[in-house]
């Protein structure tokens, strides 16, 4: 039986700065920081740093402010939301919480090598400058099966820690707390890094442009990145959404987090690509960027130790703030629906988050050349499931469900707190959702599939 807010007051953000760093949190996170440096660089540097300015106006934007509209107006939990608009599509919203427990599952298995790395950071056990060495580490860290799946737990606890402790006492306090503190770390290590002596390459790297490397592949992977990146597409920012009173503002709230999140994602290339150019390391991706490189070069500078600690500091604070969301999106819905109280649903669902997770955690162990589909292991199979389908496919159905069932009339009506607050860009957002948003990504959906 629905049960509009488990029989208690529904949750509410406790100040507008509270909600924004709880949304900026839940954006920036392992995207912004492994994933971002690396695609720019790799792909025309500037040119693709513009590239992804169009896409985040374009998509990212109208996609953040349609998803807190549409949360705010329903004061529902994803599926929820969709179905008190139009019965027929709440599956939707089940699509965004089975992809909310999926991408937490593999989440929570990288927010444990960050634990882990941590601890060695703290324990001096980075102090190596020999990036083989490093990778040789890395390697037996992610394939042991206990440890993997104990800081696994250990990254799922101290989610579901925070999440148990409510909206405006668990995940706005946290964040109001790591997010401050990720700005100051983020900008004090790309001072650093932009003043070693040659760090002047990995600037250009990121920054000047290359038109030359500009493609249609080039545009979807900025797409790809603007939706994983700002947490879009599986009902996050719907939730979100939902804990915000009736006088917020959401067209400017809808505009910082994307621009925080972004702001982010070039400070991380700030932080990263100068320094490991500088130390003369190849710029890589993902797990070997933050694993592997970055330890090493830390461990090439003066106070490396120092700077290896406030990098994992930095990526947990990024992690945690992120994977908050993911659970919140599930224990929402089970609060909602099923009256449950918060701490029964966080902690269930935070276990059941963590069973899923362990094929993941084993990926790179003993379960590394186990396929599950289409070649890919585990933790593959979910990444590419999540990113690259999920998540586009949550999008183009919500841009279709607010342009045209909801109706953008009314997703105006409540953007704009009944016209009590101005909306310039009111007539050029109805045409990016109810046009453009699907057909880019609806490009973007096909190709990457193909
Ligand atoms: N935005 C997060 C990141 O960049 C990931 C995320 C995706 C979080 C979807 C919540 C929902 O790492």
């Amino acid at each position: 039986m629905a049960n509009l807010s488990g029989g208690q007051e529904r949750d509410q953000w406790g100040s507008k700065m509270g909600f924004i760093m709880a949304a900026a949190g839940s954006a920036v996170g392992l995207g912004n920081l492994w994933k971002f440096p690396y695609v720019a660089g790799k792909n025309g540097g500037g040119a693709f740093v513009l590239v992804y300015f169009i896409m985040l106006f374009l998509v990212g934007f109208t996609l953040m402010l349609a998803e807190l509209v549409l949360g705010r107006k329903t004061k529902l939990n994803a599926i929820g939301a969709y179905r008190k608009i139009s019965k027929k599509w709440k599956w939707v919203g089940g699509l965004g919480v089975i992809t909310g427990f999926m991408i937490l599952s593999y989440y929570s298995v990288i927010g444990g090598w960050v634990i882990k790395y941590l601890i060695e950071a703290l324990t001096g056990g980075l102090s190596v400058t020999d990036a083989a060495v490093l990778g040789d580490k890395f390697g037996t860290i992610v394939s042991s099966t206990g440890g993997s799946i104990f800081f696994h737990a250990l990254f799922m606890i101290a989610t579901l820690g925070i999440v148990i402790g409510g909206v405006d006492g668990g995940i706005e306090k946290a964040s109001k707390i790591m997010m401050p503190a990720l700005f100051v770390i983020i900008i004090l290590l790309a001072v650093r890094g932009c003043t070693l002596p040659g760090s002047m390459a990995g600037i250009k790297y990121l920054l000047v442009p290359d038109f030359s490397k500009l493609s249609m592949d080039v545009v979807l992977s900025a797409l790809g990145q603007v939706f994983f990146s700002l947490s879009l597409g599986m009902g996050c920012m719907i939730t979100y959404g939902s804990y915000l009173p009736d006088k917020e503002n959401i067209p400017q709230s809808a505009t910082i987090i994307p621009l925080l999140d972004t702001g982010v994602a070039l400070l991380a290339g700030l932080a990263t690509l100068p320094a490991v150019f500088a130390f003369g390391f190849e710029p890589a991706g993902g797990p070997g960027l933050m694993f592997v490189t970055l330890p090493a070069v830390f461990a090439s500078m003066p106070m490396g130790t120092m700077f290896s600690i406030l990098f994992f500091v930095l990526v947990l604070f990024a992690a945690l703030s992120s994977s908050i969301s993911l659970l919140e999106v599930c224990v929402s819905y089970v609060v909602d629906e099923f009256g449950m109280n918060r701490k029964k649903s966080t902690v269930l669902l935070g276990f059941i988050t963590f069973l899923i997770g362990i094929p993941s955690a084993l990926s790179f162990g003993i379960w590394s050349d186990k396929t599950i589909l289409f070649g890919k292991n585990f933790f593959d199979l979910f990444d590419f499931a999540t990113s690259n389908v999920m998540l586009p496919l949550g999008g183009l159905l919500l841009c279709i469900f607010v342009g045209w069932v909801w109706g953008t009339d009314k997703a105006v009506e409540e953007a704009t707190n009944n016209g009590e607050i101005a909306f310039p860009l009111a007539g050029a957002w109805s045409f990016l959702v109810k046009f453009v948003g699907p057909i880019a990504i609806s490009v973007v959906f096909i190709r990457s599939l193909m």
